[in-house]
C-alpha cells in the first residue's frame, strides 16, 4: 500500500519504519522535511515531503503530530488529499499544562474526543483511532511474555476499520473494535493510564490486553 505519514516525531518514524519493513511504499510529511533526511537514508525507498505531498501519496494516511497541532497539520495536508481515505489517528489531546502526579492533562473532556473534533472538521476523511495507547517502541512487532497485546480502535467507517485491522494484525496486534468515533472518548484516555508508570517510575515496557472468556457473552 502507499502510506502517507503526517509527522516527523518518534511515532511517525517508528510507524514509518514498520510500514517500510512490511513492504509498503512510505512517505513521511513535515513542515521541515530536511529534518528527516537521516531517517530516509536509513530506510531506502522511503520518501519525505510536505504534509500535502505525504497525504497525497497515501492510500492510507497516518496522523502522527502533537494533538494540539492535529487540525493545523490536516489543514496543511489538504482535505482533497484526505477525502475517502482511512486516516489512522495516533494522536492524544495532551494539554500544555504539566501532569498531576504522573497523570497527563487533556484539553478535551470525557464527553468528547479529539478524533470526533477532527472527524467533524474533515467529514470526508475516514478516521480510525489506533496506536495511541502504547509507547512508540512497541507499535510494531510488540513482544510481551503475557501474550499478544490488544490495540483498541474505533471509527465510523467499517471499510476503513477493516484496512486498519489488517495493518495492525500485520504489525503483530490483536484488535478490539470499540465502535464509532465516540469510542475515542474512551480510547484516548488509555494514553493517560499507559503513561502513569512511565512518568512516575520511568517504566515504559507494557501494553494493554483485553482478556475474554471462550464462549462468553
Ligand atoms: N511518543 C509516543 O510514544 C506516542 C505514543 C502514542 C501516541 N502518541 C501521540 O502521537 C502523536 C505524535 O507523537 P510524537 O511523540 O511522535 O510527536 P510530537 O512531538 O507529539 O509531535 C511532533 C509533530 O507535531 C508536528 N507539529 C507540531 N506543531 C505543529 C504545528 N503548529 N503545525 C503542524 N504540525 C505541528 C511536528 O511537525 P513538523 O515535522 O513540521 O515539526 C511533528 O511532526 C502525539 O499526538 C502523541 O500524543 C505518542
Amino acid at each position: 500500500m502507499n502510506v502517507g505519514i503526517l509527522g516527523s516525531g518518534d511515532v511517525a518514524r517508528a510507524l514509518g519504519a514498520g510500514f517500510h519493513k512490511y513492504g509498503h511504499d512510505v512517505m513521511l510529511g513535515s513542515r521541515a522535511p530536511a529534518k528527516l533526511t537521516a531517517w530516509s537514508a536509513e530506510h531506502p525507498g522511503a520518501r519525505v515531503g510536505s504534509f500535502a505531498e505525504a497525504a497525497g501519496h497515501g492510500e492510507v494516511v497516518v496522523l502522527s503530530v502533537s494533538g494540539r497541532a492535529a487540525e493545523q497539520a490536516l489543514s496543511a495536508a489538504g482535505a482533497e488529499n484526505l477525502n475517502g481515505k482511512p486516516v489512522i489517528d495516533t494522536t492524544n489531546p495532551i494539554a500544555d499544562a504539566p501532569p498531576d502526579n504522573g497523570v497527563l492533562r487533556y484539553f478535551t473532556d470525557l464527553n468528547e474526543s479529539l478524533m470526533e473534533r477532527l472527524q467533524e472538521r474533515f467529514p470526508e476523511a475516514l478516521f480510525v483511532k489506533a496506536f495511541n495507547s502504547v509507547g512508540n517502541p512497541h507499535m510494531v512487532d510488540p513482544r510481551f511474555e503475557g501474550g499478544t497485546p490488544t490495540m483498541f480502535i474505533c471509527g465510523d467507517n467499517d471499510g476503513a476499520k477493516r484496512t486498519v485491522r489488517g495493518i495492525l494484525e500485520q504489525f503483530g496486534w490483536e484488535v478490539a473494535d470499540m465502535g464509532g468515533a465516540e469510542g475515542a472518548r474512551a480510547i484516548e484516555p488509555l494514553c493517560m493510564l499507559w503513561c502513569i508508570p512511565l512518568l512516575l517510575r520511568g517504566e515504559g515496557d507494557h501494553a494493554f490486553r483485553l482478556l475474554k472468556r471462550a464462549g462468553g457473552t
